[in-house]
C-alpha cells in the first residue's frame, strides 16, 4: 500500500488508512499506551505497564520492506493497526513464504468493519509480496478475534495449552492459518 485511503466505518466515522513508517514511532507509542488501558487488551499479549518498545528496533521493524504495518488514523492519532511480518528462517526452502499477522484496534472503534478492512489490505500486500501462508495466534477466550478471523477465511490448525495466565486462568492459544491463493 503506497498511498493513504479514507474509509467510512459502520457508524459513519471517516478514518484514514496508510502504511506506518519509522517516523510514526511516537504516534505508535501513544496508540499502545491507549490500547493497554482498553478492556479489549485483556485477551491479547499486550498489558498495562509493559515496557515501551525500543525506538531503534521499532523504526527498523516498521521500515523493513519484509513487513507491513498499516494504521488507521482518526485525525492525528492512530486508532488501530494491522501487521504482517514475513517469517525468515535461514533455510531458504521456507524463507518468506509465511507471515505472522495481528490486528489491534481501540475498543471504541471495534465491531465497525475496521478489522475486516485492515485485514484485507495486509492480505493483499502479502499476496503481492510472495507470502502464501498467514498465521495468527489468539487466546481461546478472545471470541471476537476468533470470530473475526474465521469469518475472514482463517482455520484453526492447532492449539498451545497454558501459554499465559489472565485473571488466574490459564490461556490456551489457538493457531490459525489462511492460505492465500
Ligand atoms: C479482533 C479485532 C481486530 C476485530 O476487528 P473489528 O473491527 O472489531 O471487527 P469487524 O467490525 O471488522 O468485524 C468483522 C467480523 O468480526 C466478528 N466480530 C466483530 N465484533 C464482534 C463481537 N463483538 N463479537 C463477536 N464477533 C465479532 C464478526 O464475525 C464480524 O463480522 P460481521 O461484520 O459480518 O458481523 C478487534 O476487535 C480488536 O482489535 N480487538 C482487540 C484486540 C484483539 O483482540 N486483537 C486480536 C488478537 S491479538
Amino acid at each position: 500500500m503506497n498511498r493513504a485511503i479514507k474509509i467510512k466505518l459502520k457508524n459513519g466515522k471517516i478514518v484514514t488508512i496508510r502504511r506506518i513508517r519509522g517516523t510514526d514511532y511516537d504516534t505508535m507509542m501513544r496508540f499502545f499506551d491507549k490500547f493497554v488501558r482498553d478492556p479489549s487488551t485483556k485477551y491479547t499479549s499486550q498489558y498495562l505497564g509493559q515496557p515501551k518498545k525500543n525506538k531503534e528496533s521499532s523504526i527498523a521493524l516498521y521500515d523493513d520492506t519484509n513487513n507491513l504495518f498499516v494504521g488507521a488514523w482518526d485525525g492525528n492519532e492512530i486508532i488501530g493497526i494491522s501487521s504482517i511480518t514475513k517469517i525468515l528462517p535461514k533455510n531458504r526452502k521456507y524463507r518468506g513464504l509465511s507471515g505472522e499477522t495481528g490486528t489491534i484496534i481501540l475498543d471504541k472503534y471495534t465491531s465497525k468493519g475496521l478489522g475486516k478492512k485492515l485485514k484485507s489490505i495486509v492480505e493483499k500486500w502479502a499476496h503481492e509480496n510472495g507470502v502464501h501462508r498467514l498465521e495468527a495466534g489468539v487466546f481461546h477466550k478472545n471470541v471476537r478475534s476468533l470470530n473475526n478471523l474465521i469469518k475472514n477465511g482463517y482455520q484453526i490448525v492447532g492449539i498451545k495449552h497454558d501459554v499465559a495466565i489472565v485473571d488466574k486462568e490459564w490461556m490456551h492459544e489457538y493457531i490459525l492459518e489462511k492460505i492465500l491463493d
